[in-house]
C-alpha cells in the first residue's frame, strides 16, 4: 500500500546518506531504517554472510509491513540483490552500484579513483560494470581499509580519518585521477574532507540521488508512491551500540528522528 515505509538498510549508519536523498526526493515517503551496526563492518566479510545477514534484515523489514526494500549499502547488494529478489519477487528492492558509468563518463583524464569497500571489489556485479562501462578508462580501487569504521566512531575530521584519506587519495591524484566515486555509502559522511583533499576542480559522485530517482520511477510504477499530502513518519534502529550514532543520524538527515535498539 502506498502509505507503507520504505525499507532501507546497511551496515550501520552508512545508509543515512541514501535516507537524506531519499527524504529530500520523496519527502512524503516514511522510512523504516536499519542499521546493522553490531556486526559492521561488511566489507570484509564472505559474500555468504553477508547474504545471510541481508536476507534476515529485508525479512524484518518486509514482516514489518514495508512496501519497497532500499539495500542502501554497495556491498550488501552486490552479495545478495539477486537472491532478495528471488525471495521476495512481489516487493520492489532497489540496490546501490558503486558509480563507473558516470564516473567514466565524467572523467576527462581517463583516471577515475574508486573507493569502496573489498566486498564490492571482488563482486561480479563490480566486475561487470567495469567490462561495460571503463574499458576505455583507468579505475584506481581503494578498498579504504579502516574507514568504515572511523566513520562508525563519528570520526569525521580528525587526524587519523585525514591521514588515511590522505593515503589513499594522493597516490590517486599522482596518477592524474580528476573523477572519485564513492562506491561504499559511508563514504558521503567525509565528503567534505576528501573535497578538501582532492581540490574543487576535481569531481566527486555521491551515486545517493541517483538512487533516490531509481526509487521514485520504481514506486510510480507499482503504484506504491506516497500521496503528496502525506505525513512521513522516519524510525531508525540500529543493531548495536548506538551511543553516538543520534548526533551522526542528525548530522546526515538534518534532523533528530527516533532512534532504538534492535537485535534479529
Ligand atoms: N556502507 C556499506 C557499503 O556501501 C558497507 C560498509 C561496510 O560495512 O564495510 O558498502
Amino acid at each position: 500500500m502506498p502509505s507503507q515505509a520504505i525499507g532501507i538498510f546497511d551496515s550501520g549508519i552508512g545508509g543515512l546518506s541514501v535516507a537524506r536523498a531519499i527524504i529530500e526526493l520523496l519527502p512524503s515517503e516514511s522510512l523504516l531504517y536499519f542499521g546493522d551496526t553490531a556486526r559492521v563492518p561488511y566489507g570484509t566479510k564472505s559474500a555468504e554472510t553477508i547474504r545471510q545477514y541481508s536476507l534476515d534484515i529485508s525479512r524484518f523489514l518486509i514482516e514489518s509491513g514495508c512496501k519497497a526494500i532500499v539495500v542502501a549499502c554497495n556491498t550488501a547488494s552486490a552479495a545478495a540483490l539477486g537472491t532478495l529478489r528471488e525471495t521476495w519477487p512481489d516487493t520492489p528492492i532497489v540496490g546501490m552500484e558503486p558509480a563507473v558509468k558516470p564516473g567514466a563518463n565524467a572523467t576527462r583524464t581517463g583516471v577515475v579513483g574508486v573507493l569502496a569497500t573489498a566486498g564490492t571489489f571482488q563482486s561480479q556485479r563490480y566486475s561487470t560494470l567495469m567490462q561495460r562501462y571503463a574499458s576505455d578508462v583507468t579505475l584506481l580501487e581503494n578498498p579504504c581499509i579502516g574507514l568504515v569504521e572511523q566513520i562508525e566512531a563519528g570520526e569525521l575530521d580528525t587526524a587519523t580519518t585525514r591521514r588515511l584519506l590522505e593515503d589513499i587519495l594522493q597516490p590517486m591524484l599522482q596518477q592524474q585521477a580528476d573523477t572519485f566515486v564513492l562506491g561504499c555509502t559511508h563514504y558521503p559522511f567525509v565528503a567534505p574532507l576528501i573535497q578538501e583533499i582532492i581540490g574543487s576542480g576535481r569531481t566527486l559522485i555521491n551515486p545517493a540521488p541517483a538512487v533516490a530517482r531509481q526509487l521514485s520511477r520504481v514506486l510510480q510504477v507499482h503504484h506504491l508512491l506516497a500521496p503528496p499530502e502525506a505525513i512521513p513518519n522516519h524510525q531508525l534502529f540500529f543493531s548495536g551500540d548506538y551511543s553516538g550514532t543520534e548526533a551522526l543520524a542528525k548530522y546526515m538527515l538534518g534532523g533528530a528522528f527516533p532512534i532504538a535498539p534492535l537485535t534479529l
